[in-house]
């Protein structure tokens, strides 16, 4: 059961997803007698990024991926990072690349996003595949917002005509949601750091999404009954992992609502590994 009391079990979701997806895995190492191959960059030692990443590693290993954590130290220098992700790009036995964010200042240059080439690109950040989310096509989409449609998809919550609220305005996460929420026939609002009061949007939401980063931004008062409620945000504080929903005040009153953690987290790094898949079969279809 993926649904228990209206509380979403991610890690079962992701599971069933990935068994399905193994199995298209192998019958693409048998076809192409080569398997997909993920390079992640990780610049420095940002625990959570040491926590993400090694969940990605692992992950593509169950699945039959070859991957590899690229370690640079948090002083790495402009033109060694350049250097190391250029070699990358042109490096035929790697189909997907991802840069773990976030990276130290030195390397936040506006253009970040343009480093990967937009067909390894298997975030989902370049601009041009973030241009295709906006035409509502499928090329490599940011992987956090693809989970979050396909929990609504799997859980059958209808999106056409409703009013959906996302809480949070990042490039990686929210943006891109709020597009796919409007291309499937939402009503969309998108609250931000400057919204005045945000429970005006949020007790109006059938669906709402939170990905700030802020533990209890979303009290129970500030949701609707019976509505659906995403919560993206991961906060570590010591050693316990919160979301931006209080969890036990929203659950009294909400239809359904993701935990934090084991909620988006799983099928984002099932939605990248899809994405590794679909780079490779792009590169033997060339
Ligand atoms: N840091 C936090 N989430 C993500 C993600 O989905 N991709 C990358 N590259 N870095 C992240």
């Amino acid at each position: 059961m993926i649904l228990s009391a209206g509380i979403l079990d991610g890690k079962k979701l992701a599971a069933k997803k990935l068994s399905v997806f193994k199995k298209k895995v192998d019958v693409f190492r048998k076809k192409n007698s080569f398997s997909p191959s993920l390079s992640i960059v990780q610049v420095g030692k940002n625990p959570a990024s040491e926590i993400y990443v090694s969940k990605k590693i692992s992950v593509a290993k169950e699945v039959g991926i070859n991957s590899e954590r690229v370690r640079l130290p948090a002083n790495v220098s402009c033109s060694i990072f350049l250097e190391k992700l250029s070699h990358l790009a042109h490096d035929d036995t790697v189909d997907g690349i991802i840069l773990q964010l976030p990276v130290p200042k030195q390397l936040q240059f506006p253009n970040l996003m343009e480093l990967i080439p937009p067909e390894k690109d298997v975030d989902g950040f370049h601009p041009l595949n973030q241009g295709k989310n906006l035409f509502g096509k499928t090329g490599f989409s940011p992987c956090t917002p693809r989970g979050v449609m396909e929990i609504l998809k799997e859980t059958r919550i209808k999106i056409k005509g409703k009013n959906a609220v996302v809480v949070g305005t990042s490039n990686i996460v929210g943006k891109p949601l709020a597009l796919m929420l409007l291309n499937a026939g939402a009503t969309v609002s998108m609250c931000n750091i400057n919204t005045r009061d945000i429970s005006q949007f949020t007790r109006d939401a059938d669906i709402l999404c939170v990905a700030v980063g802020k533990p209890g931004l979303i009290t129970g008062e500030m949701v609707k009954s019976g509505s659906v409620v995403i919560d993206i945000g991961i906060t570590r504080v010591g050693k316990k992992i919160f979301g931006d929903v209080v969890f036990d005040e929203v659950k009294e009153k909400v239809s359904f609502l993701t935990p934090v953690p084991g909620g988006v987290g799983p099928m984002t790094v099932a939605c990248l590994m899809e994405n590794v898949l679909c780079a490779a079969q792009k590169k033997v279809k060339k």
